[in-house]
């Protein structure tokens, strides 16, 4: 008699062990899904976001942290990585308007100025892509040095890059219809010195330069 009681409490004991352990397993499975899910998208630090996958697309506080990055480091080397990272997420048009709001377009302007000829590339190649977008154009301030960038000495590599960014803008400006109320451009802005005197006696002169890729960009510009 006291062992069918017993066997009562022991099937109860087992029914109640079997349910804990469901528990603990789907705790525990839950735990390792969780941990899968987070370990697919890691929390990276900003200089790991310069490396490997340059086609992860960033959000907005991965391109906060890349330009935090890019205004407080001096180390060549990251510059240049932080700044093709920038440049391949700003052929996204949504990452160019995250990247203007975030102030991105003057830190990577800033970089334009830095004599390292490796880094005024990427940062060229990093506002190229951002120059498509008409709003993103008009933060560009780069100041009036930046016309020297349009000498017929100045490596071929920076030539091509600053004709390809005033090709942008013009295309743009044209498509805007902007280029019919000239002179419209308000001193200091971009707009301003490429569409100003000095910049057209440049252009003028870089027809006759001496590397064709150099050429076929300024006459694709019609202007000129
Ligand atoms: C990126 O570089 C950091 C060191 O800066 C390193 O710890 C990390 O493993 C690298 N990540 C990849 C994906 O290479
Ligand atoms: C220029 O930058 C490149 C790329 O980061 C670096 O390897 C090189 O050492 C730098 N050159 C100078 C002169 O600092
Ligand atoms: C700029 O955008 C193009 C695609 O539009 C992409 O191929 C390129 O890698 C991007 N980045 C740079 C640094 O040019």
């Amino acid at each position: 008699m006291g062992g069918a009681r017993d066997v009562g409490w022991v099937a109860a004991g087992l029914v109640l062990a079997a349910g804990a352990c469901y528990c603990i397993y789907r705790l525990t499975r839950g735990q390792r899904r969780g941990a899968r899910r987070v370990g697919l998208r890691p929390s990276r630090s900003a200089e790991d976001l310069t490396n490997g996958s340059y086609d992860d697309i960033l959000n907005a506080e991965q391109l906060q942290k890349l330009l935090y990055l890019l205004e407080s480091t001096e180390d060549p080397v990251i510059i240049e990585k932080a700044l093709v990272t920038l440049g391949n997420n700003a052929a996204f048009s949504a990452n160019q308007v995250i990247i203007r709001e975030l102030g991105g377009i003057t830190i990577v302007g800033s970089q334009i100025n830095n004599p390292n000829q490796s880094i005024k590339e990427k940062a060229l190649n990093a506002l190229n892509n951002l120059s498509v977008n008409v709003e993103n154009q008009i933060k560009i301030k780069v100041d009036s040095s930046f016309l020297s960038l349009f000498d017929g000495h100045v490596a071929k590599e920076i030539l091509v890059r600053v004709l390809t960014l005033f090709q942008n803008i013009d295309n743009c400006l044209k498509k805007e219809g902007r280029l019919a109320l000239q002179p419209a451009f308000p001193e200091g802005s971009l707009f301003y010195l490429l569409y100003g005197d000095e910049c057209a006696q440049k252009m003028r002169a870089l027809v006759y330069h001496h590397d064709a890729d150099v050429k076929e960009k300024v006459t694709m510009i019609p202007k000129f």
